[in-house]
């Protein structure tokens, strides 16, 4: 049969570069920093069924203190060593960074107090090696062509920190934000309370320039509807109604050396930022929230791996086994401070031994890894059995693919899951920001 001669070569061709040019119109451009082995991108690339997508166009990750770049070598086999740097952020010029929408990170909390003004270009000294100011360095650099969005990612630590002068480093970030022309919302999440397998509770921030809708809407409706209702997190992750008289409202000082020295001096110890809360011309607005979600949970019963497929090493003898008890139990130890020669006695209750199969995991840390008995790692009896949890578990318990740490040894990828995050929120944030964009 003839196949009819529809297009023309000139036509097809011009299809083809329509075709191409909505595509690339149709992503939204997106760079991944601090981005251990790729917890934001997989959050975001998992989501489909929209016209418009988020595409990782260039990402960086670099261990200081290893020599071997676990983290990026497992980026690199996933994702492929194109668009990828793996080089220290603080090295990496503005200008090798391509032209993006959204920028994402889980930057670690550090001191974000600055030194002094400077005459110099960037008026402001954060202290050296503090990689808040290499998010700032991009966002100030690019100028017009900064990101319209940031989606960021730290331990709820950071909106009090540090502890002597509560706040004081979260009111440096969203000044030095909001001198670049953003706004922004910010929410503690711990992903259990939504259904997802781990209890972490980690706050996110979500900052956008003055042209986009979310900014628009949050200039345009009340506080209370903006932290309940109408904000990115709200919709996302669903609270109860909250009441004006429990809203704090404060303006910032656009003088970071100003805030440095003086951010809540009065009430050092009194948190000025509350787990949600958004910032919109430097005048900020913050409530204790409570949630709701009535949907589905799951556990870390849900989680675990065949029995079968357990290799050995991660069973514990029964001479080991008391080991770990210790380490769980209620304790009180004499010691002495090294330094003032001070003697204290330090105290710690029990904890629940071995992991409850029926709740979420708790939260996974860096030093999850290794055989040697400990109080925070997770131990689980199965058929009469304790064990710890292999690297897929741990996988499982951020919501990551199954071995996609492969390759590295089992402490390590335990070291990785320890750093990363719960993709279930990333994700579900970015449905949220697809349907408004
Ligand atoms: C909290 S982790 C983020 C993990 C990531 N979200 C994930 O899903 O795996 C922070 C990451 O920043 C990286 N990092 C620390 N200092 C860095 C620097 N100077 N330049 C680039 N990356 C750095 C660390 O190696 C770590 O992987």
């Amino acid at each position: 049969m003839k196949i009819p001669n529809l297009f023309s070569f000139n036509q097809i061709m011009e299809k083809q570069t329509v075709m191409n040019m909505q595509v690339s119109q149709d992503y939204i451009k997106t760079i991944e920093l601090f981005a251990g082995v790729g917890g934001f991108r997989i959050g975001l690339e998992n989501i489909s069924d929209y016209s418009k997508k988020f595409k990782v166009v260039w990402s960086n990750q670099w261990e200081p203190s290893t020599k071997i770049q676990h983290a990026s070598q497992i980026y690199e086999k996933q994702f492929g060593y194109e668009n990828h740097s793996n080089e220290n952020i603080s090295e990496v010029e503005v200008k090798d960074i391509p032209d993006h929408d959204l920028l994402v990170g889980g930057f670690p909390c550090q001191d974000y107090s600055v030194a002094s003004t400077l005459k110099n270009s960037h008026g402001i000294v954060g202290k050296k090696g503090v990689l808040w100011w290499e998010i700032y360095r991009i966002l100030e650099e690019k100028k017009e062509k900064a990101p319209k969005y940031l989606l960021l990612e730290n331990v709820d630590r950071l909106l009090k920190s540090p502890a002597n002068q509560r706040g004081r480093d979260f009111a440096i970030i969203l000044s030095s934000l909001n001198n670049l022309g953003y706004a922004v919302e910010w929410r503690v999440i711990n992903a259990s309370d939504y259904g997802m397998p781990q209890r972490r509770r980690r706050v996110f921030i979500f900052a956008t320039k003055k042209d986009t809708s979310f900014y628009k809407n949050l200039k345009n409706n009340s506080n209370i509807d903006n932290i309940s209702k109408i904000g990115i997190f709200a919709k996302t992750f669903p609270i109860k109604c909250i009441e004006d008289k429990n809203i704090l409202t404060d303006k910032l000082s656009n003088n970071l050396v100003d805030i440095t020295n003086n951010f809540n001096r009065k009430t050092p110890k009194q948190n000025a930022f509350l787990d949600a809360g958004y910032m919109i011309d430097g005048v900020y607005h913050t409530s204790k929230v409570e949630v709701e979600y009535d949907g589905q949970y799951t556990v870390l019963g849900d989680l675990l791996q065949d029995e079968n497929t357990v290799p050995k090493e991660f069973y514990i003898s029964d001479e080991e086994l008391e080991r770990w008890k210790y380490q769980k139990g209620s304790k009180s130890i004499d010691r002495i401070n090294k330094t003032t020669g001070h003697k204290y006695t330090y105290s710690e209750g029990s904890m629940g031994f071995p992991d409850c199969l029926t709740k979420p995991a708790r939260t996974i840390i860096t030093g999850e890894g290794g055989a040697s008995a400990s109080r925070f790692k997770h131990v689980v009896c199965v058929n009469g059995k304790h064990r710890r949890l292999t690297p897929l578990e741990l996988e499982r318990i951020n919501m990551f693919p199954d071995n996609h740490t492969d390759g590295v040894s089992d402490t390590k990828r335990a070291f990785l899951m320890g750093n990363a995050l719960v993709v279930g929120i990333v994700e579900k944030l970015g449905e949220k920001i697809l349907d408004e964009i």
